[in-house]
């Protein structure tokens, strides 16, 4: 039976940052929806140019488009195990979509760890985020510097601050989760699948204790 893992929380609660070290552990695929399509921005394809103006706005790229991405992307080999999903869905039309398509392999979403931090927190956070190019590693200025200023540890790649980190584009990102994405916390909650991890605590403390409500839940 594959593992799924949904990965929830707001812009900056540290879903990228956790998911690193949860797919290592649990072996599973780490699918970033948003890391998707700045992959495809950055190919300048189709999908990457029509997702650009809803990125750079902070709002949500389209249902129908994102919904055929992740479908895509979890016929890959790596999801053979199973897969972490970070910043899918987003939306409940998103979960009905995941939960149907799984179910046509006799999969579910297994458990959804909630990391929850407030607004002024994430404020914080994401301006001082630092990802590097080559992969995606994630860093924080104050709370998870680099070894070397603007070098990243694990393959020396440059790091740069993400376009959507400006602070009105960052104060949109959270509006639009509080209207659109919120309402799966009571969607997966209605499911028992919930299990919500206060984020305001170390990276360790809070990757334990999601570790500890997935393996409970399976
Ligand atoms: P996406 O890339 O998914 O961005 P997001 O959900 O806004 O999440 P972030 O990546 O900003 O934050 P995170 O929770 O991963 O935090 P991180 O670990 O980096 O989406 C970008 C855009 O793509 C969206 O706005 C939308 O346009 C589009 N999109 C994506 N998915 C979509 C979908 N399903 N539908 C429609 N559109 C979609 O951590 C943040 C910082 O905090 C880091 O610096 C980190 O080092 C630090 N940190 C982490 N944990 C801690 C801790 N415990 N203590 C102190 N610091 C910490």
């Amino acid at each position: 039976m594959r593992m799924f893992i949904v990965l929830l929380g707001p812009p900056g609660a540290g879903k990228g940052t956790q998911a690193t070290f949860l797919k290592e552990t649990l072996k599973l695929a780490h699918i970033s929806s948003g890391d998707l399509f700045r992959e495809n921005l950055k190919a300048q394809t189709d999908l990457g140019k029509l997702a650009q103006g809803f990125m750079d706005r902070g709002e949500l790229v389209p249902d129908d488009v994102t919904i055929a991405m992740i479908r895509q992307r979890l016929t890959r080999p790596d999801c053979a195990q199973g897969a972490l999903l970070d910043g899918f869905p987003r939306t409940p039309a998103q979960a009905d979509a995941l939960a149907a398509m799984l179910a046509e392999t006799g999969d579910r979403v297994d458990s959804v760890p909630y990391i929850s931090v407030p607004a002024e927190v994430l404020i914080e956070r994401l301006s001082g985020r630092w990802t590097c190019r080559a992969a995606g590693h994630v860093y924080h200025a104050k709370y998870n510097p680099p070894k070397v200023n603007g070098v990243c540890d694990e393959d020396g790649s440059e790091l740069y601050q993400r376009d959507d980190d400006k602070s009105e584009t960052v104060m949109n990102r959270i509006k639009v989760y509080l209207e659109k994405t919120s309402p799966l916390i009571e969607y997966y909650r209605k499911l028992g699948l919930l299990a919500e991890v206060d984020g305001t605590q170390s990276i360790e403390t809070v990757e334990q204790q999601i570790l500890s409500a997935v393996k409970k839940d399976k």
